[in-house]
Parts: C-alpha cells; structure tokens; sequence
C-alpha cells in the first residue's frame, strides 16, 4: 500500500480544515463533529487517518469489483494522462472510447452491442430515459412518453432518476420532478419469503402491477419501464423467481422497452457479467457504471440492443444530421476509457466472475449463520451480495443499523447499511479469511448493539 507515513497522517490530521466541503449524502454535522477519513488502498484493504487499516466490506461503494489499486489500471490511467488528457467527443473521437465500447459490448447479453458513455450511473438512467422517448418518437410513437418505474427503486439522483425511483427520502423534496411516470408496486415480501437464498419463491405476480398500469394508461402511452434487477440501495431485494421473465413478456406483449438498471449489479457481482445474465432475461438497454472503470475513474454507460441504435441511424435524417441530441463534455473520457479497458482485461485475466461464482457457497453459508442473533429479521444474499435486516427501533428507523456500521468501523471493518438493512458487497478478491473477518465482525457487533 502507498501509504503516508506517520508524520504525514500528522501532519494532514493537524492542517486539515473540515468546513469547506459538503459532503454528499451524509449527516454533515454529525461527521464534522467525529470524521472517518480514509487516505489510501490497496487490494481488500484501506488505511484510515488514523493510522489503521480496515477491511473493505462493500468494494468502496459496490465498485471496485477488482480490488482497489490494481497496478494494471493505475498504470493505464497513468499512461493515458501523459499521451492525451482530454479530447472532444462531439464530431471527434479517440480510439480508447471504442476499445472501451467493444470490450464491453462483448461481455453484455446478446444482441445488446451499442453503448453510449456517459460519467456516473445517474447519468446512465437519464440517457437510458430519453434514449426510449426519442426511439419512440423515430418510430412514429411519439405518444409514448410515459415511464414506469418501482416503488423502493434507486435509479441516481437526476431528475429522470428520482421520478422513476421510488425512494421517498430522494423525491419528497423536489416538487413535481418528470410529468408522465407511474410505479409499480414492490416485490418485498418478508412474510413469504424471509431468509432466502437466492431469488426468492414468492410474487412473480406482482409483474402483473405492470399489466395494471399499461390498463388505467394505454400502452400507446407506455415508453418504458426501468428495475433494478436487484435492488441495493433499499436492502438488497432480490427479485421473485418468474418476476423478471414475467415483466419482459408485458413489455413485449405491449412494445414497451424494458431497461434494467445494473449499476451495481453489472460487472460480475452476482456471478456472471451481468444480472441480466444471471436471471436469463434479456433487457432492451442497461445501465451501468462504477466497476466499468473499477471505481478509478468516474464513468457510466448505457448499452442498447443494435435495433435501437439502427433505428437512430435510419430514421435520424440525413447522414449529416446528429441523430441524437445529448452528451456530455466528458462522454468517454481518454483517462475513463482507459480505465475501463484495463479492468475489463483485468476481470477476464483473472476470471474474477467466475471466482464470485465460486465464493458464493461460502459466502452465503457465513451469511445464514447469522440467522437467530439479536434484531436480525431477514437475511437475504446472492453471488458476493448480502442484505441483513435488523429491527429498526422504535421510533429511530436506521438508527440501529447505522449504530452497527460505526462499531464495525471501529473493529476495522467497513460495511454499509441503508434504512435498518447492513449491505456488504466486498472486492472479489476476497479470501475465505477475509470473508470469515467480515462477518464475525458483524456477529460481535450485533451481539452488542442496543
Ligand atoms: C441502481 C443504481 N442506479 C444508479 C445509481 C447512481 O449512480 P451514480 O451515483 O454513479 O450516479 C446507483 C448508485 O448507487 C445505483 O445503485
């Protein structure tokens, strides 16, 4: 690990003035007051300001699938930096964004071969939104502006993101956000099926919620729908078994597109390349981002089927019109692209999707041990993925879960929780040992927390 030496972490803990930044998503007051700084990495492991070092339980932010550092990537970033630091995207281009685009197109469902880059997930989802508003459009349909998206779905915080999302803390403070979105309901369901491993056996039917809305609508209204094929950001809830292949036949049923959201799921995390993959159902487009550059750089993208892009070719005018009016300044970035070309390489090397596959087993073993200890309701785990709920207290909804995240902190191990749920989701790299640590960890702090 490059890490600072003593009198560096002194000298920074003694020069460090906390007051200009806002940081994002975070109990601003009650961090300032105690502050966790982390200052470098390597592979499982971060060392604090502190001095310590702690285990990375949740892969920086289910990101960086790979380990941290990896000296392929550092070093491709590294080169690309020094041979271009920045071109335009806009009526120019630069080879590193295709090998990017190819490298990915070949590890995506088949048929789903055209990617438009953009810099985070939440970018990902709006391009993703208005990729099927204009697809209609060319098409002639150019009544479907509707979006359907999900209760408890996190789709990023654009304005396309939070109205499709069904994050209430996210949406109630913005006002009346995207005009034409609908919800369908969720699918968790702890009364039927608590503790499962793996997708669990109860509420195909709830795909049907779509049905419904597609009735009180019309499909002719209808241009999308976006899912998390599992949800992270509200506990880990993994989808019925049935549910998906449930919702993609609706979608066909009624020339809706079906967009999965896999910014946390793609890249390996449940065993294959993407949840897509695992669950055996094909989307029209998919979101992704954070492991795409192994968290080294930020980068998001949008995948299509080739029939989606053809039709911007074909029906996007003259050869010499733009066919679709949206990008950002930094679309495939040459240091982005870089970086998602070594850790594409990186994964396929060192067969680390295969190694989730095999981790699993164990993995959910450890899990499902916690079953019985004190507040634990629910346990829910797939590939290196986790979600262990804990009854929230009385009138403290999150604060019991939270309570857990900075004791497991303090024991040197960083997970991460939402709402009363702890989610883990480690590095691949991860050894038996490590996976061992984590959740003894967890299991002393459970046993403890009030
Ligand atoms: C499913 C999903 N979509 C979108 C996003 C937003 O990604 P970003 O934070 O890169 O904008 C996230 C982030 O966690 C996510 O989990």
């Amino acid at each position: 690990m490059n890490m600072p030496d003593e009198k560096a972490l002194r000298h920074l803990n003694a020069s460090l003035n906390l007051d200009s930044l806002w940081i994002p998503f975070t109990a601003n007051r009650q961090f300032k007051a105690a502050p966790r700084l982390l200052v470098s990495a390597k592979d499982m492991y971060y060392q604090t300001q502190d001095g310590r070092k702690v285990l990375d339980g949740i892969a920086g932010l289910w990101a960086v699938n790979a380990g941290h550092c990896r000296a392929p990537i550092v070093e491709a970033i590294q080169k690309q930096a020094a041979t271009m630091d920045y071109a335009t995207g806009f009526q120019m281009h630069h080879p590193a964004a295709f090998q990017a685009a190819e490298k990915l197109a070949s590890i995506t469902p088949q048929g789903m071969n055209r990617v438009f880059f953009t810099n985070s997930g939440s970018e990902a989802v709006d391009t993703a939104l208005k990729i099927a508003l204009a697809y209609h459009r060319l098409r002639g349909e150019g009544t479907r502006r509707m979006l359907i998206g999900r209760e408890r779905g996190y789709h990023g915080v654009g304005f396309g993101g939070i109205s499709v999302g069904g994050m209430v803390g996210n949406r109630k403070t913005f006002g009346n956000m995207l005009g034409s979105v609908d919800h369908m309901r969720h699918t968790h369901d702890p009364v039927r099926n608590s503790f499962s491993r793996g997708q669990p056996e109860h509420g195909a039917e709830l795909a049907d919620d779509l049905e419904r809305l597609v009735q009180l609508h019309d499909a002719s209204n209808i241009a999308a729908v976006i899912v998390e094929p599992i949800a992270g950001s509200t506990g880990v809830l993994l989808p019925p078994k049935g549910y998906l292949q449930r919702l993609r036949s609706i979608c066909d049923k009624y020339g809706i597109l079906l967009i999965f959201d896999e910014v946390i799921t793609g890249f390996g995390r449940t065993g294959k390349a993407f949840a897509a993959q695992t669950f055996g159902v094909t989307p029209d487009m998919m979101t992704c981002a954070k492991a795409l550059t192994n968290a080294a750089v930020p980068m998001g993208g949008v995948v299509v089927k080739q029939g989606i892009y053809d039709t911007f070719m074909e029906k996007g005018g003259p050869d010499s019109a733009i066919e679709f009016y949206h990008g950002y300044t930094y679309s495939g970035h040459p240091l982005a692209a870089a970086a998602a070309c070594a850790s594409l390489d990186l994964f396929k090397e060192e067969k680390l999707f295969e190694r989730v596959a095999e981790l699993a087993p164990y993995w959910e073993e450890q899990a499902h041990s916690l079953k019985g200890l004190p507040h634990v309701i629910d346990i829910r785990t797939i590939g290196l993925i986790v979600g262990i709920e804990l009854q929230p207290m009385a009138d403290k909804p999150g604060t019991r879960a939270f309570e857990a995240f900075l004791r497991a902190y303090n024991k040197n191990v960083l997970i991460r929780t939402t709402g009363d749920t702890i989610a883990m989701s480690p590095p691949f790299i991860i050894e038996k040992a490590q996976i061992d640590q984590l959740f003894d960890t967890v299991r002393d702090v459970l046993k403890t927390l009030p």
